[in-house]
């Protein structure tokens, strides 16, 4: 079977809590270079890999304002990547609360409030402005693939009381960190694969 381009990026380890780079702000992209569509073709490889409905730009270590969902793969099976450079919201409606769970915070998940429709404004790979309606679980894919950008973690949205529950399995997530900060998931050492983590 052929294999998309779009699909032939790098399938590389994930920052979980504890790095330092999950709570910085990210930075718009200013140009589409051969740079940023490699960082796209590879948070396309990594997110199917690791089973993701979406994946942002500093969770595979670049502060950039880039993210992708596939609002098809978790409902069909189908794939039908979409890439949101520099997004915005435009509207934001309803509440809806459903559990969450972040390939930066393997092991956690909780129950998070969320606008139940948005409209969002982004560029796609091509430089080309393009506007989404969503809601549901895309919808909800959108905010916390958002929020990354932000510095934001889905465990900033949730209870006083259920974050205290969590506290332990933090903790421990947080101290798999080496002396640089750098916090990756273990996917690679799980799969007993030589290829090397970069940082
Ligand atoms: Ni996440």
């Amino acid at each position: 079977m052929n294999r998309l381009n779009r699909e032939s990026g790098n399938v590389l380890p994930v920052r979980i809590y504890g790095d330092q780079l999950l709570r910085k702000k990210s930075e718009p992209v200013e140009e589409i270079d051969g740079r940023i569509k490699g960082i796209i073709s590879d948070l396309i490889a990594t997110m199917y890999e690791k089973d993701g409905i979406g994946l942002a730009a500093p969770q595979i270590g670049h502060n950039l304002r880039i993210f992708v969902v596939d609002p098809d793969w978790f409902r069909s099976g189908e794939k039908n990547p979409r890439v949101f450079i520099n997004p915005r919201f435009l509207s934001l409606s309803g509440v809806e609360e459903e559990e969450e769970g972040c390939l930066s915070l393997p092991g956690i998940t909780a129950e998070v409030k969320r606008a139940e429709k948005v409209v969002i404004e982004a560029m796609d790979q091509e430089g080309k402005m393009q506007r989404y309606e969503a809601e549901g679980l895309y919808a909800r894919a959108l905010q916390h693939e958002n929020d990354h950008l932000d510095g934001i973690l889905f465990i900033d949205r949730i209870s006083k009381l259920k974050l205290i529950t969590l506290k332990w399995k933090l903790r421990a997530l947080e101290q798999k960190k080496d002396n640089k900060g750098v916090n990756l998931d273990t996917y690679f050492s799980d799969k007993q694969s030589d290829i090397p983590r970069n940082s």
